[in-house]
């Protein structure tokens, strides 16, 4: 513990000189010369690491492993369908990533272009992303989950030229029609030149001829030998969208060099990692979690990642522990919401299964509640893999608050100690900071070289979200306790944000779904306690007059909202209101709407600022119903 705190401190109090040591953990083509450049004001944030240094993130991902590592697999791939797999080694890597690389050249893509990829967990998926990098080009991955007009809003705001789909997705014995959406979606996106299609199954799909190209088309005659891009260290790596509480997902940008440094270190320190260790990250490459700890910092570190198509509960509860079993997966990393699913099945489909080559066990997503930690630890990980329970963001880049397994003691629902670079402030509603034990608002004096550098197409919102409202200060839009070891202790978002199942979701987002359809005149939505899912999804609905509030109607605007966001947006409960609740301002009252999604009703508390109190007792009436 006292060499970490030393390393700790000294990554605070001398940053330029621990993270001049730390970033030769990655190949430079070009040494930087300055560490870091950064100037937070009120009217420009500007963030610069290893500025004048050269890189390539493809090139640190795979070639670089080659010669020492080339036939160790790099990817291992496990399928839907129970057993089946693929083992995928450097050498064979950095061949199918040479030959797409010199496909998309040949489509005309270079340095800056943006690709699009709305593909399933398949090995094409990860290749198109170290693809894009070789190129510099810029990838921003879509999660299969969302719907067609999800993608073609994120296809329109990154402008990719090209983009990569499959022609269906496989997952928990169904299939999912990416293609048919990427079709759909590009109605609305005529600038892109080039849909790649990967062959996932049998199926034949529509095809626009001239637009559409089959992947193996494309690679088969293609070199397996491409000259990486030489990329500035603040070169863009990729945009990835995730939801605010207010209006479209950001388009979230990370640069190549500091992000692939804070990768790399964190993905060697939080999980122990060394070689020969087999890491699974469960999450899709469609969320940060997996850009971050499938790709980039498992493969920047020569690891072996397993990437798993299908879902933890088929065929059977147990399919977790078997891929650990049949792989020897060593580092296990996965997300609370899928912890209490399993463990609401049993112990017994734990227990059956061997899970002796299991070391450490990670949490991320969402705070982990201690009685899902205790079951990971005691029936998961037979009570000798540490639990380390992870806190960071999309626009973290990397993880920024967790115990290192061995050091730190572990305390359950505690993501423990900030990282290394990392200086976490607790602050109250008025900004001033909070000392000791306290409860307030996260916020990071600095959050070392991995963190966003601006919002794409839009700087303005950048500062505007997480600078503005304490100045000099990232504001993480968590609440957050620290304890009297100085633990830190997430609480939960304090904004309109919901995080359902591990998925971050704007209110404002699944309420501008819900005005869209033409029976509804109004709608606020709220999360409410799930005991599987984290948060449930609570709508207040009023329709416009003349429309009956009926069931049929209900499940309409569920399925509208399913098709213009995806499925993980669908209201759990769509409550009819006469009217929403409203300050004389014409704000609505979040906080009495939260409270009656609770069912806690006989805590609304003043409700005399409103236009029309009687709005709140007629909703009450329904929640007092539903209980
Ligand atoms: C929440 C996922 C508590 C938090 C990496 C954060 C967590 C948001 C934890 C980011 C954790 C993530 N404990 N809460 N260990 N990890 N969160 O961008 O509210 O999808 O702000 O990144 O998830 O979600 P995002």
């Amino acid at each position: 513990m006292d060499a970490f705190t030393q390393m700790y401190r000294h990554s605070i109090e001398e940053p330029d000189a621990f993270w001049a040591k730390q970033a030769l953990c990655v190949d430079w083509q070009v040494p930087f010369t300055r560490v870091r450049n950064i100037d937070i004001g009120p009217d420009i944030v500007s963030i610069k690491w290893f500025a004048d240094g050269t890189l390539n993130a493809c090139h640190n991902c795979v070639d670089r492993h080659v010669d020492a590592r080339g036939d160790q697999v790099a990817i291992l791939w496990e399928g839907d369908e129970p057993g089946l797999a693929e083992r995928i080694t450097y050498r064979e890597l950095h061949g199918a990533v040479c030959r797409l690389a010199n496909g998309l050249r040949s489509l005309g893509i270079g340095k800056g272009d943006r690709v699009a990829i709305y593909l399933p967990m398949i090995p094409e998926a990860a290749i198109s992303m170290l693809a894009c990098a070789r190129l510099g080009a810029v990838h921003s991955v879509v999660f299969g989950g969302f719907s067609a007009e999800a993608l073609a809003g994120r296809i329109r705001d990154c402008g990719a030229r090209v983009v990569v789909t499959a022609n269906e997705g496989v997952r928990g014995g169904r299939t999912i029609p990416l293609k048919h959406n990427m079709d759909k979606a590009l109605e609305s996106c005529p600038f892109v030149e080039k849909c790649i299609v990967v062959g996932r199954t049998a199926s034949q799909v529509d095809w626009v001829e001239g637009r559409d190209i089959r992947y193996l088309d494309l690679v088969d005659t293609m070199n397996a030998e491409c000259e990486p891009e030489w990329m500035n260290a603040e070169d863009p790596l990729f945009i990835l969208y995730t939801s605010g509480s207010t209006g479209k997902p950001k388009g979230v940008l990370h640069t190549t060099g500091g992000y692939l440094v804070a990768c790399a270190l964190s993905h060697r320190h939080v999980f122990d990692y060394r070689d020969g260790d087999i890491f699974w990250c469960t999450a899709d490459v469609g969320w940060v979690t997996g850009h971050s700890y499938i790709v980039y910092g498992p493969l920047a570190n020569g690891a072996t990642t397993v990437m798993f198509e299908g879902i933890p509960t088929w065929p059977t509860p147990s399919r977790f522990w078997e891929i650990c079993d049949r792989h020897g997966v060593t580092i296990f990393y996965t997300a609370p919401t899928a912890i209490r699913a399993l463990m609401r099945e049993g112990d017994e489909h734990v227990m059956r299964i061997d899970r002796s080559s299991l070391r450490i066990l990670g949490s991320v997503g969402e705070p982990i509640n201690p009685e899902a930690w205790r079951w990971y630890f005691e029936v998961v990980g037979e009570g000798r893999c540490p639990v380390i329970d992870t806190w960071w963001q999309t626009e973290t880049g990397t993880i920024m608050i967790a115990p290192v397994p061995g050091v730190t003691p572990l305390k359950p629902g505690s993501a423990a100690l900030p990282f290394f670079g990392v200086e976490p402030v607790l602050v109250d509603d008025a900004g001033r900071v909070l000392e000791g034990v306290a409860e307030g608002l996260l916020c990071l004096r600095d959050a070392g070289p991995g963190i966003m550098r601006t919002i794409h197409g839009d700087p303005a919102r950048f500062i505007e979200t997480y600078f503005r409202r304490f100045p000099g200060l990232y504001f993480t839009g968590d609440g957050c306790r620290r304890d009297e070891d100085g633990f830190y202790w997430i609480t939960g978002r304090i904004d309109d944000v919901i995080n359902v199942s591990g998925h971050r979701l704007g209110t404002a987002e699944i309420e501008g779904a819900l005005v869209a359809h033409q029976a509804v005149a109004e709608a606020a939505v709220v999360g409410y306690p799930d005991a599987v899912k984290g948060q449930g999804i609570h709508a207040f609905v009023t329709l416009k007059a003349g429309e009956g509030e009926t069931e049929a109607l209900r499940q309409e605007l569920r399925d509208f909202v399913r098709r213009q966001i995806g499925a993980i947006a669908q209201p759990d409960v769509i409550q009819w209101a006469t009217a929403l609740p409203k300050t004389r301002s014409g704000k609505i009252m979040r906080r009495i709407l939260r409270k009656l999604a609770e069912g806690k009703v006989e805590e609304l508390g003043d409700v005399s600022t409103l236009v029309d109190p009687g709005v709140v007792a007629a909703l009450a009436d329904v929640a007092r119903a539903r209980k």
